[in-house]
């Protein structure tokens, strides 16, 4: 076991990402240590959890998607291993996603995507108005076509953070629940944190797993502060009332005047619509203007939302990083990695990550799959200048 103030690996920051770093290193015979005031907070809170990485697949992010088919095929053993070790059930649905247009310029931009998909080599099916409609009824009947993607399913992120706790702590993660202030530099190396009450807490390696906060942690050098930025997302929770159920059967989304909108329908009948894209700092206000906006959006697409229970409104902040894809292993100060920057994809790439991290803490190394994704890609950075 760790000692209180020293570890082999200490992590700071648990999210998901920070969470399934500690756990893969304490799996590892690391003695690791974690510090955030409130592990599995953040935004596995508010995430939908869809494992999409085909339906979000965009133009220019094909490195990524490498990434992303890597950790959604680890998806299934991830989970039941994860399940095996709490007993938590984590509302992994193998359900599929349905991508519909509901004009001739959506329907322009999808069969775009789809010719992207397929030399992409990937499993999406274009499917007529008619056909989208005959696996989900509720869908809207102006729906103009549709991509129907079966290999991109669905998780429960705050069942997946609150495993990841109870993972976490059988495997002898010591966590330390407050806030990491400032990082310990000595002789050009990273050593530890100093917590908000003047604790120092010492380590071999500082693992920086923050979410939107990552650029936030004092004493890390100008030029290694990643470059990472709140992107914040608004979503709402509804209830499909059983009498309705199965309101949908599957993920559905699309886009809608250039926004995204999605709708995941759960197994215990919660429905999750999301989801806003705002760059306004550490602003996390729901607004009326983005819950129309999704309302509006989501009732074009499945007029029947309306008839629902609105149980809840939330806003999160994704970490965003200037190529949209993580930033994973070493930094450029000895003795600190990074994993953090995973944008719109933290749920899906939560296996990879922990992979990743426990080879390159064992070996020194990156996995070839995660090369890309080295911090070093950006050369020095800057702190990133938001308001409080
Ligand atoms: N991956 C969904 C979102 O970021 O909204």
């Amino acid at each position: 076991m760790p000692s209180a103030r020293s570890s082999d690996v200490l992590v700071v920051g648990g999210g998901i990402i920070g969470l399934v770093t500690a756990w893969r290193a304490a799996q590892r015979g690391f003695t690791t240590a974690l510090v955030d005031p409130e592990p599995g907070g953040g935004a596995a809170q508010v995430a939908a959890g869809m494992l999409a990485a085909v339906t979000e697949l965009h133009f220019g992010e094909e490195t990524l998607l490498g990434l992303n088919l890597a950790s959604a095929r680890r998806y299934p053993d991830f989970a039941a291993e994860l399940t095996e070790t709490t007993g938590h059930d984590l509302g992994y649905r193998r359900n599929g996603t349905l991508a519909v247009a509901l004009d001739a310029d959506d329907r322009a931009h999808l069969r775009e995507l789809h010719a992207l998909q397929v030399r992409s080599g990937l499993e999406s099916q274009w499917l007529s108005g008619r056909e989208c409609r005959r696996l989900e009824p509720m869908l809207a009947p102006g729906v103009r076509g549709g991509l129907r993607v079966d290999g991109d399913h669905q998780i429960d992120p705050r069942r997946l953070a609150a495993a990841l706790v109870t993972a976490c702590e059988r495997a002898g993660v010591v966590v330390h629940r407050t806030w990491a202030e400032r990082l310990s530099v000595a002789r050009e190396r990273a050593t530890g944190v100093v917590t908000t009450e003047g604790t120092g807490l010492d380590a071999d390696r500082v693992v920086l797993a923050g979410g939107s906060l990552s650029g936030r942690l004092a004493g890390v050098p100008d030029d290694v502060v990643p470059p990472v930025r709140p992107v914040k997302g608004q979503v709402l929770r509804l209830t499909v009332p059983r009498r309705y159920a199965p309101f949908l059967n599957r993920t559905v989304r699309a886009v809608v005047r250039g926004s995204h909108v999605y709708l995941v329908p759960r197994e215990n009948g919660e429905l999750v619509v999301g989801a806003t894209s705002e760059e306004l700092g550490w602003d996390t206000t729901v607004t009326a203007g983005g819950v129309y906006e999704l309302l509006r959006d989501a009732h074009e697409l499945v007029p029947g939302i309306t008839e629902l229970p609105l149980t809840e409104t939330r806003a999160g902040l994704r970490p965003g990083s200037p190529d949209n894809a993580p930033l994973l292993g070493p930094s450029a100060l000895d003795g600190l990695l990074l994993a953090t920057g995973h944008h719109r994809n933290g749920v899906l790439l939560t296996p990879v990550t922990g992979d990743v991290m426990a080879h390159v803490l064992t070996t020194g190394e990156l996995p070839a799959e995660a090369r890309p994704f080295t911090p070093l890609r950006f050369g020095a950075t800057a702190r990133t200048e938001l308001p409080v």
